[in-house]
């Protein structure tokens, strides 16, 4: 499996990662990241500096890896869900095995999508993050309140709670991204604030140091997703506890998302 850019002595490599949502087939999957690497690697991208991500659709996943394998492509990537159970009668779902063995670094799980459209709960998010640790795999775990959480509880309290369901079903040692999207955020062309997304990130990390310790918290990575673009990214990545974005429409554009990753670069954070 790919290596994830992340220990105690690395610190926290920030990662910028793209999720495609249901976009690109295995075709235009391929090249998509053939173009992301040629214009990374054109303007000499350090890659062990800032992480680069992509969640392609399952029917992508092994092209993308029959690409980067044989390219060695420092790209690394996931799947966009994982089914909690181990592999049998679970018609249509896809084990975390199954995605292991397609070399996936991550799987992204609990996105607001998923859990607007096709009901899952903080329950069945908590147990696929079990699984997904399980078979080796980092989850990058999606918290985030709607605009009615917002205005009722305040920004953090939602996205504490989602967090908490998830830690309660982890070992305490386990390896794992957080990714606040605040759902009114998403798709919407307006992002919260830089100020907005590092008070739920700081919230976000108070908790993994409550429940899991100070080293835990210092060395897990939580992410901002919600209208990410080239021109807002360097305001999230300044905040102390922002370690990186995932992005979703502006995913889809090569040099859109490459601005993106080359944020230091451009903006001079
Ligand atoms: P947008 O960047 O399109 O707002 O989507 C964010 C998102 O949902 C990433 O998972």
């Amino acid at each position: 499996m790919a290596r994830v850019n992340r220990s105690p002595a690395d610190g926290r490599i920030p990662l910028i990662a793209g999720n495609w949502k249901m976009n690109f087939d295995h075709l235009q999957a391929i090249a998509f990241v053939q173009k992301l690497a040629w214009s990374l690697k054109d303007a000499r991208h350090d890659f062990g500096a800032v992480e680069v991500a992509v969640f392609p659709p399952f029917t992508d996943l092994r092209s993308v890896q029959t690409l980067v394998a044989a390219d060695k492509l420092p790209i690394v990537y996931g799947a966009q869900d994982v089914c909690a159970h181990a592999p049998g009668a679970f018609t249509g779902e896809i084990a975390a095995s199954f995605l292991a063995q397609l070399d996936c670094s991550y799987v992204l799980i609990g996105h607001s999508e998923r859990r607007t459209f096709y009901g899952e709960t903080d329950e069945v998010i908590a147990a696929k993050t079990a699984a997904a640790i399980g078979a080796g795999l980092v989850p990058l775990v999606c918290v985030g309140e709607t605009a009615e959480d917002l205005e009722t509880h305040g920004a953090s309290a939602v996205p504490v709670a989602q967090l908490n369901a998830v830690l309660d079903a982890i070992p305490k040692t386990a390896d794992f991204v957080v990714a606040y999207e605040p759902v009114w955020a998403i798709g919407s062309g307006q992002p919260a604030t830089p100020e907005q997304a590092q008070q739920v990130a700081s919230a976000l990390r108070a908790t993994i140091a409550a429940r899991l310790g100070d080293e835990a918290a210092a060395v897990t990575r939580v992410l901002y997703g919600g209208s990410v673009k080239a021109d807002n990214i360097a305001g999230f990545m300044r905040q102390p506890d922002v370690d990186g974005a995932l992005v979703g429409g502006a995913s889809l554009d090569v040099e859109g998302f490459s601005a993106i990753v080359r944020y230091q670069k451009h903006v001079g954070v």
